[in-house]
């Protein structure tokens, strides 16, 4: 048996080459999530239910980034996930959240917290405005036992707005009326709209942030291939998520195929990323099947244990460059998912042919991640688990197709670990970036295309690997 090699990120270097760099911010890092979708930054944060719920979501797309929401809860969870990313950043609310006058404080209050807004438009069914209920009123109302009209700014004292008002124009009126939420509204006085001064902020502040031809942040979602997929892919949909993820362990096979024909009937109009797939052959026949970008990795994730339980699976950089070799010439995106340890190694995924990474575990420890802050030995944690570990296969039984399944005939890929405790997002993918930014700038590469065609990678032995780190001292910083 002739036996190839295969390769992955710390078994390769990437040679550097003259620059003609004079900063790494002559860098520029936009690239293509997908046949129709393009992304500022090349980053993903993974599809783990660890990872990315809505504030993960809105957080990425905000970065230049984007999420990719976990389907480890009911359709009409994920569905309102999406609708909270959806919201979280307008150019105009064209069709903001209401409440009703007659409603009380505690009734207003958990609706607020349930959609995710600091404050709520007063109307009763006609649509027409009658007040707002703003951030103040709902924290220093005493009674919250009292009627939503009985505290609200009434109509007749708000500052308002119609459909033509300009940025400028709001900017100015937040600035001189020292209002957070400018109502907009037709001559008979229904609600036509919102624009909010943290929309504006935000307009400000995230320069790279993703958005919709409406000015929303962008976000997707997966599915898998059993039970109710093609519903939840629909609502997902309906719900104005920009793109889904097939998401199964092993994507050359004859399920996702299956699942491909049957989503592009069930939603047409939307972007399908189909994986994970490790082969020239897997890229190739998905291509042929008409995604529009493929998922690679068999077996790299941090808490991965496909290749130890099952065997099989390929090192992630050869993997990497056997499938975009191929998709490339079907003009497909790939996304090279798990293994990222550190920024260097987004330099070789991306050289090797990969047009964005996904990150799970580097994501998993952050404010934005989903779950709580652990306290251990005076430091703190988050947890990170795979989406085949024996307790997320137990929390899924409470998703009703499971229920019947028996725990001892579940045989777990992945583990479930705690992280150290990392802060916001932010800072993470300002290292990620400005370590891809520099890694172009050693290759003299001004796009992710020119890294591509600059990159010469030289495989390294232990010794060089140890060389690459942190060695003979004691690390203070
Ligand atoms: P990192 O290394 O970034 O990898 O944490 C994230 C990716 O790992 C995959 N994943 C799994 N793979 N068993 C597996 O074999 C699992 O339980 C599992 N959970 C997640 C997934 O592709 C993710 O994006």
């Amino acid at each position: 048996m002739n036996i190839p090699l295969a390769l992955t990120y710390d078994d390769v270097l990437i040679v550097p080459r003259r620059s003609t760099f004079s900063s790494r911010d002559e860098a520029t890092t936009k690239t293509r999530l997908s046949r129709h979708i393009s992304l500022n930054i090349p980053i993903i944060s993974a599809n783990m239910d660890s990872v990315t719920g809505s504030e993960m979501a809105i957080a990425m797309a905000r970065l230049g980034g984007i999420g990719i929401l976990h389907r480890f809860n009911s359709i009409e969870e994920n569905v309102e996930e999406v609708k909270r990313v959806k919201r979280a950043q307008n150019l105009i609310v064209s069709d903001p959240y209401t409440i009703d006058p007659s409603k009380t404080v505690s009734e207003a209050k958990e609706f607020a917290n349930k959609t995710g807004v600091s404050g709520l438009l007063v109307s009763n069914g006609d649509r027409k405005l009658r007040g707002i209920l703003s951030r103040r009123d709902f924290l220093f109302a005493t009674d919250t036992n009292q009627k939503v009209e009985n505290i609200m700014t009434p109509r007749e004292k708000l500052i308002v707005g119609n459909a033509f008002t300009t940025f400028e124009e709001a900017k100015k009126i937040f600035a001189d009326y020292k209002v957070e939420k400018l109502p907009l509204v037709d001559e008979e006085n229904h609600i036509v709209g919102l624009i909010t001064s943290d929309d504006l902020k935000h307009l400000i502040n995230y320069p790279l942030s993703n958005r919709d031809s409406e000015g929303r942040l962008i976000v997707g979602a997966c599915v898998g291939v059993h039970g109710d997929y093609l519903e939840r892919a629909q609502e997902l949909v309906k719900a104005g998520v920009d793109i889904l993820v097939i998401d199964i362990a092993h994507g050359h096979s004859d399920l996702m195929f299956d699942a491909i024909v049957k989503l592009r009937e069930a939603v047409p109009n939307i972007d399908l990323i189909a994986g994970n797939i490790a082969t020239a052959n897997a890229a190739q026949e998905l291509c042929e099947a008409g995604v529009d970008a493929i998922k690679v990795g068999v077996g790299p994730g941090s808490i991965c244990i496909t290749r130890i339980v099952t065997g099989c699976g390929m090192p992630q950089l050869t993997a990497i460059i056997e499938a975009s070799i191929v998709a490339k010439k079907y003009g497909v995106p790939v996304i090279a998912d798990g293994g990222i340890k550190k920024s260097g190694d987004i330099v070789k995924a991306l050289g090797a042919g990969a047009d964005t990474v996904m990150l799970g575990s580097m994501l998993a420890g952050t404010e934005e991640s989903p779950g709580v802050i652990m306290n251990k030995d005076d430091k703190k944690f988050k947890i990170s688990r795979g989406s085949a570990s024996f307790t997320q296969a137990n929390d899924r039984r409470k998703i009703s197709q499971e229920k019947k399944k028996n725990m001892s005939d579940i045989v777990p890929e992945g583990i479930e670990s705690i992280v150290p405790f990392k802060g916001d997002v932010k800072s993470i993918i300002n290292q990620m970036v400005g370590g891809l930014k520099s890694g172009m700038s050693y290759t003299n590469s001004h796009t992710i295309a020119e890294l591509q065609k600059n990159v010469e990678f030289v495989r390294i032995s232990g010794f060089g690997l140890v060389e690459s780190g942190v060695h003979d001292v004691t690390a203070i910083t």
